[in-house]
């Protein structure tokens, strides 16, 4: 196994160069939940009728849309270069710091030889972004938002994963003037809160006890775990679970589009 994709937070799963023209994505991936081993995304269904489709998916290495290339622009940092032999070759693996910041030599050497003032325009810094921006900036892994025209099939839980897709179909998003992003419940530079409380905060920022009740009242009594209701957690295969970024209003057994 010559490569690992995947913090581990959900899943761990292994690619191996074979030679000039394929890949290999190997049959089992690590999943935390079980702290153990089960097929891969989107292998469960292979029955293998030879050893090498036993041992995984094939990959070309190129191929716009569908080769290998893909897999590393997202799961690594800087520019990915390929070698002579179509060999994949990422300057930095996993998701760091360059990869939200730009590349930072510069900003670097400003800052050693003392010019702050300077080192502070040769850096990018997200923060600065509009909403709409990050949708699009953070989208360029967590996928962005349709264009005009195209739509997304709602009824397919793997969808559930383009958190900027979702979040921009919500009305807290389309209707608070620019005022939610993924920063008001994310920050980047720490594990994702997995506490379902946490987060209640964050909605009160805008629906305080004062606008939260008058309107069409929340069911709840004494509303708290906001997003249990309102951003369903939805696992669309075993031991793999995305939380549902388009907030709104589900109704019961129903979790990948909002009833209104
Ligand atoms: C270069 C691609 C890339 C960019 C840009 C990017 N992400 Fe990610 N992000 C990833 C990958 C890959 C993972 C999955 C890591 C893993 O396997 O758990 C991830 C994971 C996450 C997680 C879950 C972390 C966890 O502990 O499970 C959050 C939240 C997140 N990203 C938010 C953001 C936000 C907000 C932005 C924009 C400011 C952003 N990301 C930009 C690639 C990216
Ligand atoms: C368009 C960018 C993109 C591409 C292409 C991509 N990934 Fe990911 N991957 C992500 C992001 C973002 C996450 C973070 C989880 C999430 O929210 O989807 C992730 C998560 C993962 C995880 C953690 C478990 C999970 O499913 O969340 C694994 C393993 C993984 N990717 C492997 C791969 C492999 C192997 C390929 C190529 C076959 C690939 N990825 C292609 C962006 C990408
Ligand atoms: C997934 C994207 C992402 C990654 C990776 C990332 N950052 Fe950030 N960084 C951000 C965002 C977004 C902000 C703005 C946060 C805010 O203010 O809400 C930020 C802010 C900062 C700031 C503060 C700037 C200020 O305005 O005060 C520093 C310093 C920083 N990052 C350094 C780092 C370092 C060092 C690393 C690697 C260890 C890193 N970042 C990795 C997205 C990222
Ligand atoms: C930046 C402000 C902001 C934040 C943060 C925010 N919302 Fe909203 N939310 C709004 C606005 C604005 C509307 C639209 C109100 C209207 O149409 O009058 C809305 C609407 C809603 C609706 C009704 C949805 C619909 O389609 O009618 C629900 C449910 C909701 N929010 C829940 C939440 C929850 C839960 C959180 C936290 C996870 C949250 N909101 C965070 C601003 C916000
Ligand atoms: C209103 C709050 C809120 C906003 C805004 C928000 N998220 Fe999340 N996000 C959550 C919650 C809640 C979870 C689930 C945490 C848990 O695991 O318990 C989550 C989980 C995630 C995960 C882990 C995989 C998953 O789907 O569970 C990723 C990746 C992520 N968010 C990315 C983003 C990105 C990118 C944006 C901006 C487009 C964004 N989020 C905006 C609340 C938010
Ligand atoms: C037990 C599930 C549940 C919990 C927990 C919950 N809600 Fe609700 N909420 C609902 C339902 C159901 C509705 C729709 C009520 C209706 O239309 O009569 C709703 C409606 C709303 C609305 C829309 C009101 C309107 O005017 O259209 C907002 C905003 C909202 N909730 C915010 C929150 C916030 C913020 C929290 C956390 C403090 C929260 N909810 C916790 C179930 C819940």
């Amino acid at each position: 196994m010559e490569w690992a994709f995947g913090a581990g937070q959900q899943a761990v799963t292994f690619v191996t160069r074979i030679n000039e023209d394929w890949y290999l994505e190997h049959y089992l991936t690590y999943y935390s939940a079980i702290g153990s081993f089960a097929p891969t995304p989107g292998q469960d269904a292979v029955s293998a009728t030879s050893l090498q489709q036993a041992m995984g998916m094939l990959y070309k290495p190129l191929d716009p849309g569908t080769g290998m290339l893909k897999c590393f622009e997202c799961h690594s940092t800087g520019p990915v270069s390929v070698g002579p032999e179509r060999e994949i070759r990422p300057r930095e693996p996993g998701v760091r710091c360059e990869a939200c910041h730009g590349a930072g030599g510069s900003h670097r050497a400003a800052a050693l030889s003392g010019n702050t003032e300077r080192a502070r325009t040769l850096i990018q810094n997200p923060k600065r972004m509009s909403a709409a921006e990050l949708n699009q900036f953070c989208g360029h892994c967590h996928r962005q938002p349709a264009p005009l025209g195209v739509t997304t099939d709602w009824n397919v839980p793997w969808n559930l994963r383009h958190e900027p897709v979702y979040l921009s179909q919500s009305a807290c998003f389309r209707r608070s003037g620019g005022k939610l992003s993924c920063l008001t419940c994310h920050d980047p530079h720490t594990p994702l809160q997995k506490d379902d409380a946490a987060y209640d905060q964050r909605c009160r920022t805008c629906h305080t006890a004062e606008s939260h009740p008058p309107k069409p009242v929340c069911i709840a009594k004494q509303p708290s775990d906001c997003v249990q209701c309102h951003m369903p957690a939805v696992s669309p295969q075993a031991y793999l679970r995305f939380t549902n970024h388009w907030i709104g209003v589900y109704s019961e057994g129903a979790k990948l589009k909002p009833s209104r």
